[in-house]
This record gives C-alpha cells, structure tokens and sequence, in this order.
C-alpha cells in the first residue's frame, strides 16, 4: 500500500518512520496542506492522511476518489476539516484519530489555574522586578462551580482531573453518560452558563455548536465568568466574546484555539501583521491567555495521532476499521 502523508511537522517524522517500518507500507511524505494544487503528490497513492488543516470538502474529495484513493484519515480527533457526507457519497472511506484525551485535558487544567491566578501578570511583572501584589489576587478552585460542556472522553477527563480540587462540576451534552455523572449534576446548557463560574467547552465543531458561545449565552453568565476553549474556535462567537472582555462579563478568557485560526496557527509570522483582528486585539489583555493551538501537543500524543493515521488508512483499506 502506498499513502501519502499531508501536513507533515518535524516533529512527527520519527513516529512516521516507525510506524512506516511496522506496517511496511510505502510513504510520500509533505509539510503542505491537501489541496487541488498538491494533490498530484498522492499520484499512486491507496490513501491520504491530513492533519486538521486541509480542508476536504465536497469538491476536492471528488478529486481525490478521482485519483484512485479509497482512504483518508486524519491525525486529529476533530472532523470538521472533512465533509463526512460528501465522502459517504463518494465511497471514501474515512478516518480519525482518537489518541488518549490526557494532553487535551492536562492543558485545560493548566489554563484554568492560570487563569484563577493571574498567572499572565504575574509573569510581566516578574519579567520588569515589580514583585508587588495589587491586582494578583486569585480564587480557589474548592469554591467554584465548573461547567463542563460536552462530556466525552476529553470532558470526563478534565472532571477526573479535577476532582481533587473539590469544586463542584455541572455539564451539560445532548448525549450524557455515566461516567460523567460520576462527577458532575447533568443539566440544560442555558442552565449551565447561569450556574458557573468557570465554562470549559470540549464539544465538537457542529453545526448545532456553531457559535454556542454568542451574545445571548454570555448574557446569560455570571459576571466575571471563567471561560476556557480547547476545543475549536467557532464554538465561540469572537466578535460577542471580544465585547464581553471589555465590558468585564468575562473576567478571565483562556482559549487554545481561535476562529480563523487557519494560516497564523502553527507558523511563524514573526514578521506579518497579524490577519486575525480580534486575536490581535484580545491578546493584549492581562486576564486573557492565547496559546496556538497547542493543548494536543505532547510526545505521547503525536507518536498516537500518527500511529491511529497511518494504521487507520490500512484497517480501512483492508476492511478491519470501519470508516466514520
Ligand atoms: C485535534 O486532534 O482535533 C486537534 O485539535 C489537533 C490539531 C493538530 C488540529
């Protein structure tokens, strides 16, 4: 079998290598994105694996089955990046992957903390010897609510990791499992944004999720609300969230991932203007943290994204993975 390999980061070339010997299967590996232009690199090729950043709708998903491909997975467990009607129409087969949540949920944790703490300042003033207090005081997770939306496996594992700092959990998800309930009183989402103080999402890009996150449920939180994304941009309305900030309804704003992050995040535009007005803008604030869409990223997880990429392209070729 030969597949190629889109999206390729340095990183993540030592894991190919392994998993390549394991599986004996032949490779074309590139940093670039899958588009029409970079398509003609898979020439040959049984199946494609991308990593969260090609957009495989409906058009260039006919051009791939056109070239003879049957599989395409992604190194990701998001799928948003992949018009999974338009490829069950096609007959491709397609798959993602779903590595182990710790990474997700680890960083999540770490937000929260800086956030409560003012960990940002904190920093700054340590950078200039301004060791004072004013205006660092933080709160303790032990007497606030934590609402959790979308309890899968990165949800619960937030809860799970949490659970020893005491706070109360609620969540709210269209789909509740038991798990979950161990931790946390399930409730209606417009209940939960009442409810807490602190709002971490881990639900999938839907488009019933589509900017949950809008002026109305910000208008239905507590003032000062924590609010944490490590999921994916457009869950959040930026325009809404942005007014929040300023008005101070949003008292501290953690987000590893942006709407229209696509192009900045995971390059170096150390000498660009950046394109994204409100990223720009947001993160100058001493109560707002942005980070690149880094919470995946740990060894462990990268070693697992490319093992479940590379070995799902062979089980859905050889019919033992089931396509999504
Ligand atoms: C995911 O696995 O869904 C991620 O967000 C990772 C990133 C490389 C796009």
């Amino acid at each position: 079998m030969k597949f190629a390999v889109y999206e390729v980061r340095p990183d993540e070339t030592q894991d190919i290598a392994r998993v390549q010997q394991a599986l004996g299967v032949e490779l074309v590996c590139t940093p670039e994105t899958c588009t029409a232009e970079t398509l003609a690199l898979a020439a040959g090729c049984d199946g494609i694996s991308t990593c969260g950043y090609s957009a495989l709708d409906a058009a260039l998903l006919a051009k791939i089955k056109a070239q003879g491909i049957r599989a395409v997975t992604t190194r990701t467990v998001g799928t948003n990046h992949i018009d999974l009607t338009a490829a069950h129409a096609l007959g491709l087969a397609v798959g993602n992957a779903n590595y182990g949540p710790e990474s997700v949920a680890d960083y999540t944790v770490m937000l929260l903390l800086m956030l409560l703490r003012n960990y940002k300042p904190a920093m700054w003033l340590q950078q200039v010897n301004d060791f004072s207090l004013p205006g660092l005081i933080g709160r303790q997770l032990r007497h606030l609510t934590v609402g959790v939306v979308g309890t899968g496996r990165i949800g619960c594992q937030v809860m799970q990791d949490l659970s020893g700092f005491g706070c109360r959990f609620i969540a709210a998800d269209p789909h509740p499992n038991e798990k979950a309930a161990q931790y946390a009183t399930y409730m209606p989402l417009e209940q939960l944004w009442q409810e807490a103080d602190c709002i971490t999402l881990h639900a999938p890009l839907l488009e019933s999720t589509y900017h949950m996150v809008d002026r109305k449920a910000l208008s239905m939180m507590k003032d000062g609300v924590v609010l944490i994304n490590c999921a994916r941009g457009p869950l959040m309305d930026m325009e809404a969230v942005t007014e929040a900030v300023e008005s101070g309804k949003i008292g501290r704003l953690g987000l590893d991932v942006f709407e229209n992050e696509e192009g900045i995040y995971h390059e170096n535009h150390k000498y660009d203007d950046l394109k994204n007005r409100e990223m720009a803008y947001l993160r100058q604030f001493r109560n707002v943290v942005l980070t690149q869409h880094m919470a995946f990223y740990t060894e462990e997880a990268v070693a697992e994204m490319v093992e479940l990429g590379l070995r799902g392209l062979v089980g859905l070729l050889d019919g033992s993975q089931t396509s999504l």
